[in-house]
């Protein structure tokens, strides 16, 4: 039975396309194309969902790290830790803006920022800021970062772009679902991608930007329309307004997030029960992020590299999609060679992650077929 990555067939169901070309007609009949009434009621509902005072739709995940990096006043020569294992707008963004990028080591389990690595790098460089990454839709323990980056100045930028519904977790024992609090609500400006395949995605490009602060807000809503204000013109901007038909997909499609994250948790859930025999053979995400994690990806953990490509290459002879994310690590990837920071563990995790299928519409016979092909593989 083939299983596909995404299938958005299945996810675009006729009835959300019928939804979206009534929204589409509505908004050209009104000749609203711009911030338009669905980006203003998107962006109340999201920070809301998020918990987060303000939410700025912006044109993408990049520029909203871009975006947020300038309302932090970093730029030119700035350093700007981050983890090595992200994709590589997180570095991209950072260099855009003329700021060096010093890779942070990851969690070998996880691919998440090492807090260990962090402590060493801070014993030696100066960063202006971080911006950790909830990679996978795993949340990065931003209140380990917070006690460490606050009393030195550094500022904390989240990339979200894989998080939308991940709950805030540190890995603190004993604390349950209803403890935690969805990323978006720390006092650290967050940035959310809205590529179609996010966990909610639009039908093109679009991202935010979260924030508690009215200060911060102000400042991104004029950065994202040329520098505009009502003020008049203050200072340059740039032009990464997102527009009225991507706003009204995700308004439409907003509803649906819990249900499609739930569904995630359940298949993740199904993942790690059934492969859980084949432990230690894999690396698996630990059970404790069944109650925080979004499962934008499912990463598993092979021995090498080598093992990891045969897997990749026996689950294709059998039609079953999976993933190489990320190929490389930051720090190998070409125009990163030089970076200075620690790299060892994200160079390692990335030669021997693979994410397997985990998208909302997944059918549970699907779970088994890609299971059963890691398993006869591992035989
Ligand atoms: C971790 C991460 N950061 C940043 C981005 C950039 O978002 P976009 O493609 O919307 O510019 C993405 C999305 O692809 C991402 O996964």
């Amino acid at each position: 039975m083939p299983v596909s990555f995404y299938d958005f067939k299945r996810l675009h169901s006729v009835e959300l396309q019928k939804n979206a070309l009534l929204l589409f007609s509505e908004i050209i009949e009104q000749n609203s194309y711009i911030d338009g009434k669905y980006n203003k009621i998107f962006e109340t509902e999201f920070a809301k969902h998020q918990q987060a005072k303000h939410c700025i739709l912006v044109a993408n995940g990049t520029d909203a790290i871009e975006l947020a990096l300038e309302a932090k006043n970093i730029g030119t020569g700035d350093k700007v830790g981050i983890p090595g294992i992200t994709f590589h707008a997180t570095a991209e963004a950072v260099l855009n803006r003329g700021a060096e990028p010093v890779l942070i080591d990851v969690d070998p389990l996880t691919g998440l920022i090492s807090i260990d690595s962090l402590k060493r790098i801070l014993s030696h460089t100066f960063l202006k800021a971080i911006i950790p990454v909830h990679i996978y839709g795993l949340p990065a323990p931003i209140s380990k970062l917070e006690q460490i980056c606050r009393p030195r100045g550094i500022t904390i930028i989240e990339d979200g772009a894989q998080a939308h519904g991940t709950l805030l977790d540190d890995g603190e024992e004993n604390l349950e679902r209803g403890d935690l609090k969805p990323v978006g609500s720390s006092d650290n400006l967050t940035t959310f991608s809205f590529y179609p395949t996010k966990n909610l995605g639009a039908f093109g490009d679009a991202g935010a930007i979260l924030t508690q602060s009215d200060d911060d807000a102000q400042k991104l809503l004029s950065l994202r329309n040329h520098g505009r204000s009502s003020r008049g013109l203050q200072f340059f901007g740039r032009n990464s307004r997102c527009d009225h038909f991507q706003a009204a997909i995700l308004y439409l499609k907003l509803p649906s997030l819990k249900e499609h994250n739930k569904r995630r948790t359940e298949i993740a859930g199904q993942y790690l029960q059934l492969l859980s025999s084949s432990l230690p053979e894999l690396g698996l995400p630990g059970k404790n992020f069944l109650h925080s994690s979004s499962w934008h990806l499912f990463p598993i953990l092979l021995k090498n590299r080598e093992q990891k490509l045969r897997l990749k290459d026996h689950l294709e002879r059998k039609q079953i999609a999976s993933t190489l994310f990320y190929e490389r690590s930051l720090g190998e990837e070409r125009p990163l060679l030089d970076i200075p920071g620690e790299r060892t563990l994200s160079t390692s995790f990335a030669e021997k992650v693979l994410c397997l299928p985990i998208h909302p519409c997944l059918e549970e016979d699907e779970v088994t077929e890609v299971v059963e092909g890691i398993k006869e593989f591992l035989a």
